[in-house]
């Protein structure tokens, strides 16, 4: 039986901070994929995983993955992990928990010496949440054989192409698919992250079992009207770009506030030329929209693009529309479900299961193996702000489920 160090919980909250220090801003942490935090993080990983018995490597898309390998070598895998990769002026556990819980856990078998009938990965997903490029989940995309070489010519805000920041990251952009994963390879995904939501903390309970991930559509709107001066154009001559995206922005809020279990949330809005005194020719907003039923939230999509289309019409302004990330919701394998649930009976824990409004790397690894998830409880549901908080009983308490499933997985009984 593999143990736990006495001080996971104060030693995963210590890890967490370390990682913290890697950001592209002194004041918060921004660590955004191929950045030079970012390789500072995936290089600390690696060493975590290394020294925990593992092999570590960086592969084609820039993913750090450890192996531990079984009681024979080459067995498919049980994949663990999150991503490392963060949201801007974010919290330390977003990610960064599943991937140090899953190494701490991997330490504990190796410490006892302990092979299990498959090998383990480990994999630190270099972008889960898409804020340099637009577009997510790309560290899991490219293992899930789903990476579309159309991203590579998305350009940061700097202007900077996926295929540019790759070659200086080191990596090949044409050696991409060498990431992919075969599903002979891989037994199961399961994923340990904070619940990022009220649930649990209402409940009472350190962790949870994830039965869902909600499905999401991002989409990018331009709007062009005509720029004029602030002072000479007449109220009712102006194709004022930006108070057209305006009213946009209120018809999300409109139409997702009418049917619960849609959520939308408008979290980007730029106007140009940006002067004071001009009015805004050119405007340019992001549509985040989530639901846990695609039907659901596909209506919801074309209710909100008729909507803006009314909008432009009515205003003389035009507009355009492009979906840059989409994914179906993911359910998880009730497999996996029954055995993360047997662990958290087992760690004397009152089982409960709930679904995720927020995506993971799960819903494009779902294409490759059957997904499985534990939430861990977090302050107040509190997430991507600097006030996301755990506690280390409950850090704790997602290592001893984690462990315990693990060593108890029977990969045949996974789907
Ligand atoms: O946006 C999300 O749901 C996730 O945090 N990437
Ligand atoms: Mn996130
Ligand atoms: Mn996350």
């Amino acid at each position: 039986m593999a143990r736990l160090s006495v001080d996971i919980g104060g030693e995963l909250l210590a890890r967490a901070c370390e990682l913290a220090a890697f950001s592209e801003d002194g004041a918060a942490l921004t660590r955004v994929f191929l950045s030079p935090e970012h390789r500072r993080a995936n290089a600390r990983v690696a060493e975590w995983m290394e020294a925990a018995g593992m092999s570590a490597r960086i592969d084609a898309i820039g993913n750090v993955v450890g192996r531990y390998e079984g009681d024979r070598p080459g067995l498919p895998a049980l994949v663990l992990g999150s991503h490392l990769d963060t949201v801007r002026d974010a919290g330390m556990f977003d990610g960064m928990l599943g991937v140090i819980t899953a190494i701490a856990c991997v330490d504990a078998l190796a410490r006892a010496a302990r092979r299990l009938p498959f090998a383990i990965e480990v994999i630190g997903f270099a972008d889960e949440e898409g804020v340099r490029f637009g577009t997510a989940m790309i560290g899991s995309s490219a293992v899930a054989g789903s990476f579309d070489r159309a991203w590579l010519a998305r350009r940061d805000g700097q202007g900077v192409t996926m295929e540019e920041a790759l070659a200086a990251y080191g990596l090949d952009p044409g050696a991409i698919l060498q990431a992919a994963r075969r599903r002979q390879d891989i037994h199961a995904y399961v994923e340990l992250h904070i619940e990022q939501g009220p649930v649990l903390e209402r409940q009472g309970l350190p962790v949870g079992i994830v039965t869902s991930i909600n499905g999401v559509t991002r989409l990018e709107i331009t709007v062009t009207g005509r720029a004029g001066h602030a002072g000479t154009v007449p109220m009712d001559a102006r194709q004022d770009a930006l108070a057209a995206a305006a009213e946009g922005v209120l018809a999300v809020e409109t139409r997702c506030r009418a049917e619960p279990g849609i959520v939308g949330t408008v979290g980007m809005l730029r106007a140009s030329p940006g002067a004071i005194n001009v009015i805004p020719g050119a405007a340019q907003f992001t549509i985040d929209l989530r639901s846990g039923e695609d039907a659901r939230r596909r209506a919801a999509v074309d209710d909100v693009l008729a909507a803006i289309a009314a909008i432009a019409a009515r205003r003389g302004v035009g507009f355009r529309s492009q979906v840059v990330h989409e994914l179906a919701a993911a359910p998880c394998a009730p497999g996996l479900m029954r055995q993360i649930e047997r662990a958290v009976v087992a760690a004397g824990i009152v089982p409960f299961r709930l679904s995720s409004g927020a995506g993971h790397d799960g819903m494009t690894i779902a294409a490759i193996a059957p997904i499985g998830m534990i939430f861990v409880r977090c302050a107040g549901g509190i997430s991507h702000h600097p006030d996301e908080a755990i506690t280390a009983a409950d850090a704790m308490a997602g290592a001893r489920v984690l462990l315990g499933f693990i060593e108890n997985f029977t990969p045949e009984a996974a789907r």
